[in-house]
């Protein structure tokens, strides 16, 4: 009998409908290939950005919510939020909508892709980025309104704060961070470690100077793992340290090969998968994936923008959504179709064969636009 999967998905926008398409033909050449027929990924459609909005008037519809939550699996491309949409970022909304406090962003190099490093190969870490606090929980006041003199007033006269260098042209911003948040996020990153075979997760925060919120993630990072993976870190499959942010993104580039598992807070977590993405090749071949552990849901993404100066022009590089794809592909189990399109995407650029944002930078680069450059991967598949 045949095993379909049913996966929703958002074209986005800008260069979003080019790189989905690519991915959609990738990812089914490569189920077809490695399973002859057995398996099957089932499309739907649904609605996001741009396209919702002009259709539906409203740019995250709650149908598409309910469509990633029914599967517990989808993928999309950029979106961007139009002006007057009511949301701050579709993205965040989505991620707090479904509760996705996982972040993965899986970052390792594919031969023959440039990049500024002397070893990119020895880069091959996972991090594990908290996706619903920090202060993307978007609780700020800006200079001048009432709410932050308000708070100000607060904080001065009945919280003793004294350290406020402009308080009457300061914007005020809070930052929440809590045990069950850190909890969940550390627990994830240890059992991500130890069912993929890594030994290593490094809790990466700043404790040294915000001592409750990220000082009190490195504790409850700690006292969980004691708790829960104690017998793990006797027997030596799993070790659990940690480092402060600057320090962490100095070693992550003088010797990267000492990382495996990353787990950070939000806005750490934001920095640091940008600066190792660019170690192997950029955000353009950056995938990403939004989790809950605990439903199982997933939402696997591009991790770069709707690139607006690049649309419809045939030079959108879809390897970010590609291997999105293939964490997808990963996270249910097809891994043998994930590892064909990983092969025949490292044949391409081994060959120096890629979209201009890549080829150019390499020796002897062989630009190809968005369409044939999907045309050779599937070819290789
Ligand atoms: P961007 O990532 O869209 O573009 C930055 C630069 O990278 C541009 O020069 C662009 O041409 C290039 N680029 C991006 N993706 C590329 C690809 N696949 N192939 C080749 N080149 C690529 O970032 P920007 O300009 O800051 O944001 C544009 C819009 O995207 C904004 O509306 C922003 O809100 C939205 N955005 C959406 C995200 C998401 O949906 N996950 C993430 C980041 C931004």
């Amino acid at each position: 009998m045949m095993e379909k999967i049913t996966v929703p998905f958002v074209y986005g926008d800008g260069v979003g409908p080019e790189i989905v398409s690519s991915m959609r033909l990738v990812l089914d050449a490569a189920v077809a290939r490695a399973y002859g027929g057995s398996r099957k990924i089932e499309w739907l459609e649904v609605l996001a950005g741009g396209k919702a909005f002009d259709l539906l008037g409203t740019c995250l519809p709650e149908e598409t919510v309910e469509a990633f939550r029914k599967y517990g699996l989808g993928i999309k491309g950029p979106l961007m939020t139009p002006v007057g949409g009511g949301i701050r970022s579709l993205n965040v909304a989505l991620r707090q909508g479904l509760d996705l406090y996982v972040c993965q962003r899986p970052v390792k190099w594919y031969k023959g892709v440039v990049s500024p490093v002397k070893h990119p190969e020895n880069v091959d870490m996972v991090v594990f980025r908290e996706n619903t606090e920090d202060i993307y929980a978007g609780i700020e006041w800006e200079t001048g309104s009432a709410e932050a003199a308000k708070l100000w007033k607060f904080l001065r006269d009945e919280m003793s704060v004294k350290t406020v260098r402009f308080p009457e042209s300061s914007s005020f911003g809070v930052k929440p961070i809590s045990k069950e948040g850190s909890e969940r996020l550390v627990r994830a990153a240890c059992r991500y470690a130890l069912d993929h075979g890594r030994k290593h997760v490094t809790l990466v925060h700043k404790g040294n100077i915000m001592k409750y919120t990220e000082g009190g993630f490195k504790k409850w990072g700690y006292e969980l793992v004691q708790r829960e993976f104690q017998e793990e870190i006797s027997s030596g499959k799993l070790v659990v340290n940690d480092l402060i942010t600057d320090a962490f993104l100095q070693n992550a580039i003088l010797k990267p090969e000492a990382y495996e598992v990353i787990a950070t807070m939000n806005l750490n977590g934001d920095y640091i998968s940008d600066m190792l993405a660019a170690q192997v090749g950029g955000v353009g071949i950056a995938p990403g994936a939004n989790i809950n552990y605990d439903t199982g849901c997933a939402v696997f993404e591009a991790t770069h923008g709707t690139a607006p100066d690049i649309a419809g022009q045939n030079v959108a590089n879809p390897c970010s959504n590609i291997l999105s794809g293939v964490m997808m592909l990963d996270y249910i189990g097809w891994k043998e179709a994930g590892r064909l399109v990983e092969n025949a995407l490292e044949s391409c650029f081994a060959s120096s064969c890629a979209t201009p944002d890549l080829a150019s930078l390499m020796p002897d680069g062989r630009p190809f636009g968005t369409v044939e450059f999907t045309r050779l991967i599937l070819e290789r598949i």
